[in-house]
């Protein structure tokens, strides 16, 4: 555990953040066969730091889609926006701005990953309200983040550590419904979350043709498990 960590990452350089990114390396197949991602899709990666998943992710949807690399620091995009020129990947759209506050009419992502940034924001559950109003309806996203339990041999300290039940309320009362929990790694677990459909995309996709205003409204798809 490092004595001087800060949950901003002031403590250490984008080519650190990038390292411990690519020693994560093996958990991001897992996230992007959770999303079903395929070339030409459009994912928004939320808190992408220096780049390096987005990077990943942008090579799995190919030069047809698109990714969304959102991240409050631009200092980091900036490292990001070195790297793709670097490389000639042009799939990847760089939003500098609070993920709390996305515009959406401006992104337009089918599916979402929300990894490893939980333990540095200081509203995580304005995070999932931002994502639940980008994505549409049925859309899932990934939510990885690093156990409490674990060894804590990487990562950050075990007292900023969120736990899965936090995890799964903030989904939840975000507008998401629970699929699938898994510990990818002793120090690791995953969510697979999926957006709700609204109230009024439930009730307009119910109602007949008579009674509308008075007909109630359907239930939620996708409650969590138990
Ligand atoms: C550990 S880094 C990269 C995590 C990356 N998603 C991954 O899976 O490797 C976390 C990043 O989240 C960003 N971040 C934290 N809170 C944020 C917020 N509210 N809005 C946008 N970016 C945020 C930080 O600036 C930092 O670059």
């Amino acid at each position: 555990m490092e004595e001087s960590y800060r949950k901003d990452l002031s403590h250490i350089t984008w080519d650190e953040v990038f390292a411990r990114q690519v020693r994560r390396a093996g958990l991001v197949e897992e996230w992007m066969e959770a999303l079903h991602l395929q070339p030409g899709a459009r994912v928004l990666d939320i808190g992408t730091g220096p780049g390096y998943v987005s990077l990943v992710l942008a090579g799995r949807v190919g030069p047809g889609g698109l990714v969304y690399a959102v991240d409050r620091s631009a200092d980091a995009l900036a490292y990001l926006a070195r790297l793709q020129h670097e490389r000639g990947v042009a799939q990847i759209q760089r939003v500098v701005a609070d993920a709390t506050t996305l515009d959406p009419g401006t992104l337009h992502p089918d599916s979402a990953l929300v990894t490893m940034v939980l333990h540095h924001t200081d509203d995580p559950p304005g995070i999932f309200r931002s994502v639940a109003r980008l994505l549409p309806s049925s859309a899932l996203a990934v939510v990885a983040e690093f156990h409490p339990e674990g060894p804590c041999e990487q990562g950050p300290p075990q007292q900023v550590r969120v736990t899965p039940e936090q995890v799964r309320v903030w989904c939840e009362a975000a507008g998401f419904g629970v699929l699938t929990y898994r510990r990818q790694t002793p120090e690791h677990y995953m969510w697979i979350v999926k957006r709700r459909r609204d109230e009024a995309e439930c009730a307009r996709s119910t109602l007949g043709d008579a009674g509308a205003d008075d007909a109630a409204p359907a239930a939620l798809p996708d409650e969590p498990q138990p």
